[in-house]
């Protein structure tokens, strides 16, 4: 027989896959140029000249039967120790080798990190608005997944409805701060505060309660933003890193789970995540990618156009009458749709004007739109008169 599980899942697919999908028929009919689409998080530039020098560097110079066999189960150790090196000289940290496991994106740090931390039927919190692929991540645990409501005047976090939320059940807080979809990076004080509660909650129920933190937006960063690097704040915390969108390398596959060192389980997290890997079947990123990516820990592709075409969206969106916290990084933009029922919205703009949009309800946060703007700025320029009759079909 079948799951019935997975069959279900294969009715209830993404909203975002389904608009996306939308455009690339549109495409198809009308052309590229002649479509709006801000559906999907691709990155848009390249990736760096190094990465791909060291690609073929490390293929023409390395061993074949080496560099193609088996990684050891907690990956490459040089990798490991090039990831801690990197992080203690940008971020003042102190991780070493046995602090570091690289993964599979994110995607595979997240499906790590959940799984040490957390036993089938413990509470794992997060903040509207998200990522819904926490949904399935945090489902394949056999955890929870408790919503903490958007404050949606800043995109900070809600703290009232937090603390009400906390429980002694609760094992682990999922954060994302560049946040996917809003763009805000949460603030020094917001961090703060989060770790005060949380050290206090330990205290009062007599257990660790990990912070997981989702940062594959954490270079991607506007002037004028402090961006604080979030396990300074909080000793037992997991960072989950990708490469996907610093270094446009999606995919590829490629990021790790760094476990603070002032974590007192760190290195036997780290140990758990081969385990872990035994039965996700992840069994480690390819090696060429992670030695090649181990080259290139310092560089970021061209970051520049996504700061280039916030700031054109930002001030041509708000002047039109949109509502929107301005993002301080990522390439996503939340503003409120000019109705309340956004899915509404978002099926006028793009069965109207072939000006694409993500409903903000499939990020737990209604009343709102998404716009990953890793386009071209061209297509950012020409979208804009479609904003404008999109907002005045509303009044
Ligand atoms: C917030 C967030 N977390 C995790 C991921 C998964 O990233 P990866 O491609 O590295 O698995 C994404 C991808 O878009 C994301 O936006």
């Amino acid at each position: 027989m079948i799951s019935k599980k997975y069959a279900a899942m294969t009715k209830n697919t993404s909203i975002i896959r389904e608009f996306a999908q939308y455009a690339g028929r549109r495409a198809a009919e009308i052309g590229a140029e002649n479509v709006y689409n801000f559906t999907i998080g691709n990155p848009s530039v390249p990736t760096r000249p190094e990465f791909t020098e060291a690609m073929l560097r490390i293929i023409k110079e390395t061993d074949p039967v080496a560099l193609h066999g088996y990684s050891p189960t907690l990956t490459i150790p040089s990798v490991r120790q090039a990831v801690a090196d990197s992080l203690n000289r940008r971020f003042g940290m102190n991780y070493k080798l046995e602090d570091i496991f690289m993964t599979s994106g994110a995607a595979g740090a997240l499906a790590h990190a959940i799984r040490c931390v957390t036993e089938p039927g413990d509470e794992v919190i997060t903040f509207a608005p998200y990522f819904p692929e926490y949904i399935p991540y945090v489902d394949g645990t056999g955890a929870v997944l408790k919503v903490v409501p958007a404050d949606i005047t800043s995109f900070q976090i809600n703290f009232d409805a937090f603390e009400e939320m906390l429980n002694p059940n609760v094992q682990a807080i999922l954060i994302n701060s560049p946040n996917n979809p809003s763009g805000i990076v949460y603030s020094t004080e917001t961090i703060t505060r989060l770790a005060q509660i949380l050290k206090d909650k330990q205290e009062e129920y007599g257990h660790d309660i990990y912070i997981i933190s989702d940062e594959p937006y954490r270079e991607i960063v506007f002037a004028g933003t402090d961006s604080p690097f979030i396990s300074k704040f909080y000793d037992n915390s997991i960072c989950c890193y990708s490469f996907s969108k610093s270094l446009s390398l999606p995919g590829e596959r490629i990021g790790y789970v760094a476990v603070n060192p002032a974590c007192k389980d760190a290195e036997l997290i780290i140990n758990m995540c081969g385990q872990v890997s035994r039965f996700t079947g992840h069994n480690c990123p390819a090696s060429l990618i992670q030695l090649a990516v181990a080259e290139v820990l310092d560089l970021t592709s061209d970051l520049s156009i996504y700061e280039k075409n916030k700031n054109i969206l930002y001030k041509e969106l708000t002047a039109m009458g949109y509502e929107c916290v301005e993002p301080g990084g990522t390439f996503y933009m939340f503003p409120k749709t000019p109705i309340a029922d956004a899915n509404e919205f978002c099926n006028m703009t793009a069965h109207e004007l072939d000006l694409i949009l993500v409903p903000g309800d499939s990020f737990m946060c209604p009343g709102h739109m998404r716009l990953a703007y890793c386009t071209t700025t061209e297509m950012v320029e020409r979208a804009l008169p479609r904003f404008e009759k999109a907002i005045r079909m509303c009044k």
